[in-house]
């Protein structure tokens, strides 16, 4: 009989965000009973079929938790000026703790825009630039950290253990809403962070250092297994639909940025799509709503 091949721990996102979860609900009472229900406002401009999926996780997930979840669901045209009045009034509005504008929006909205004008404060997907700053300049404390980054480190940590000086860490993908927020969390963790996207050279060689490599790229497949190093942290942020003609015609599935099966018997542990990250990055959000609450009734 041949000796079974290694396999990597698969780290179960879907579990560490229940945890996380569960234990808000406890924050959540003792606001209420200060008279404090925690609100989230989530606004979707348009009909795109993922957004809209997202969004109503969203907003279960705040209703399950016991907060208190609105939706504001506008037309693809909806004008700027409108949009950008709606984000006034709920920065107004004293039942609101959290705002979350879904990404993306519609062309002729200027997305940098909108999102400037949320008070920082309510900013619960970190996107404000007072909350860029803050994260850059180590004040997270102060900050409204991005939910995505949040998760991808926690998960790290699950591997790892709580201490991650040292390792290498290698971010494919430049966004703001994630490569660059979880460079600078894993910085702040001391690990040696490099950035690599479309235009860098010898892509494979820096991927080939990784004891920590998070994948943020958006496409399908893209890092194949003989890229990895041996026993590394790979946590995929990809989702993407892919064909699956082996489910039957015109059947599709959901696959990350890395080719699991490939990972698999090289890395240490890899996050699965789904229910890996996807979980963690509304659990972060609905810790940063919760968050926003405690701190907007203190002051
Ligand atoms: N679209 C894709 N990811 C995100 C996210 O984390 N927040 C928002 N608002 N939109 C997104």
């Amino acid at each position: 009989m041949s000796p079974s091949k290694p396999q990597a721990m698969l780290i179960d996102g879907k579990a560490i965000a229940q945890e996380i979860t569960e234990s808000l609900v406890h924050q959540v009472t003792q606001l209420k009973e200060k008279n404090i229900t925690p609100g989230l406002a989530v606004v979707l401009v348009g009909e795109d079929p993922a957004s809209q999926v997202y969004v109503r996780n969203k907003g279960k997930m705040a209703e399950k938790i016991g907060l208190h979840s609105v939706q504001h669901s506008l037309p693809a045209a909806t004008s700027e000026a409108d949009i950008l009045a709606r984000i006034e009034a709920l920065n107004e509005d004293p039942s609101i703790h959290g705002i979350l504008v879904q990404l993306p929006l519609p062309d002729h909205i200027d997305s940098a825009k909108v999102l400037r004008l949320i008070r920082p404060e309510k900013d619960v997907d970190g996107f404000h630039p007072v909350n860029v700053g803050l994260l850059a300049t180590g004040l997270n404390d102060q900050a409204l950290v991005p939910c995505t980054p949040a998760g991808c480190v926690t998960l790290a940590k699950h591997h790892r253990g709580d201490d991650l000086s040292g390792l290498e860490a290698v971010i494919i993908g430049r966004s703001n809403i994630v490569g660059k927020p979880v460079a600078q969390l894993l910085l702040q963790e001391n690990c040696t962070t490099t950035i690599v996207h479309s235009r860098t050279k010898n892509l494979e060689q820096h991927i080939g250092r990784a004891d920590i490599l998070v994948a943020c790229l958006g496409r399908a497949q893209f890092v194949k297994g003989d890229w990895i190093k041996q026993g590394a942290t790979v946590i995929d942020v990809g989702i993407n639909r892919i064909d699956a003609p082996e489910k039957g015609p015109g059947k599709t599935r959901l696959v990350g940025d890395v080719d699991f099966d490939s990972a698999l018997p090289i890395a240490g542990a890899i996050t699965p799509v789904p229910g890996g990250v996807g979980p963690m990055t509304i659990a972060m959000l609905m810790q940063n709503v919760v968050t926003a609450a405690q701190r907007l009734s203190k002051q």
